[in-house]
């Protein structure tokens, strides 16, 4: 299925490792032109250069920290010197670490809130003159089931991603007229770093093998099996194409139904 999306300027924040760089390369793939934006220059370079030799796209990787104001307002800035404009920008980076709503210090949720909700908005605020200059503009935040449905030791994330389906929604609703279509995909469990890393941190705290943990939560999933990054990657690359042209303000849990909602 042709996407369209070839010479597109794409932004994907956190795409030196996991959901991010799975989903960079399938836009690199389409022929898109794509920024890499993360905290560590040594990964993001790596990354791009991987993800060039396989595609032969133009991979551009920046530092960026989510939390850190002007941060995102540069990457995009220069993604737009260098290419005239910005068509996609993916919201995403690392996850709140695990904890209780007990066990939860303020300073955490402030935090999560400033990882994954305001790192969302100030992308988004950063991308929208552009989009709207544009009349075409596709955003995607990168949430996570549990903003829908609590999960053991993720009250961070629930509490920050809940805010995100609000804003997302908002943008879409308020920009549905400049043709700017916006999505909030909620990823299940997907097997990267971050949940090998969330796998071993409980297995050590309940004297287990971290595969057996990773077993656990497969056995949760009625597909039967953890997701792949490519399993997202696949669909943010059809929510950013002119395939998608009709959808907007939609949140799409990618987690073999593991989410039982209706
Ligand atoms: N994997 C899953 O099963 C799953 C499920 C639901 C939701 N999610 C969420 O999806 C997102 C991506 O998950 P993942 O598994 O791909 O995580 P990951 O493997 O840990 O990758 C995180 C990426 O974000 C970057 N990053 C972290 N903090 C950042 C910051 N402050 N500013 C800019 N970039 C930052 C990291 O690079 P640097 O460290 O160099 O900055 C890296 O490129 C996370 O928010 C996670 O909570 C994941």
């Amino acid at each position: 299925m042709e996407l369209g999306l070839r010479d597109r300027v794409a932004v994907v924040l956190g795409g030196s490792r996991g959901l991010g760089k799975a989903i960079a390369r399938e836009l690199a793939r389409e022929r898109a032109r794509v920024v890499l934006a993360a905290r560590s220059l040594p990964r993001l370079r790596e990354a791009a250069e991987e993800i060039r030799r396989e595609t032969g796209a133009t991979v551009l990787p920046l530092v960026a920290d989510v939390t850190q104001e002007g941060s995102l307002e540069q990457v995009v800035e220069e993604a737009a010197q260098r290419w005239g404009r910005v068509d996609i920008a993916v919201a995403n980076a690392g996850g709140p670490p695990v904890t209780t709503v007990e066990t939860s210090s303020l300073d955490q949720f402030r935090y999560a809130l400033e990882l994954n909700l305001l790192g969302t908005v100030r992308l988004a605020k950063a991308v929208i003159p552009h989009m709207k200059r544009q009349r075409w503009g596709r955003f995607v935040a990168i949430a996570s089931v549990a903003a829908r449905q609590p999960m053991p030791g993720l009250v961070l994330s629930t509490t920050a991603r809940a805010g995100v389906l609000g804003f997302v929604k908002a943008m879409a609703v308020e920009l549905a007229p400049h043709n700017v279509l916006c999505h909030t995909v909620l990823p299940g469990y997907i097997r990267t770093r971050r949940l090998e890393e969330l796998a071993r941190e409980r297995a050590g705290r309940e004297g287990r093998e971290p595969e057996t943990v990773l077993a656990e939560y497969a056995q949760q999933i009625p597909l039967g099996r953890l997701g792949d990054p490519q399993d997202v990657a696949d669909l943010v690359a059809f929510l950013v194409s002119d395939r998608a042209r009709y959808l907007t303000g939609t949140a799409i849990p990618v987690d073999g139904g593991l989410w039982r909602g209706i």
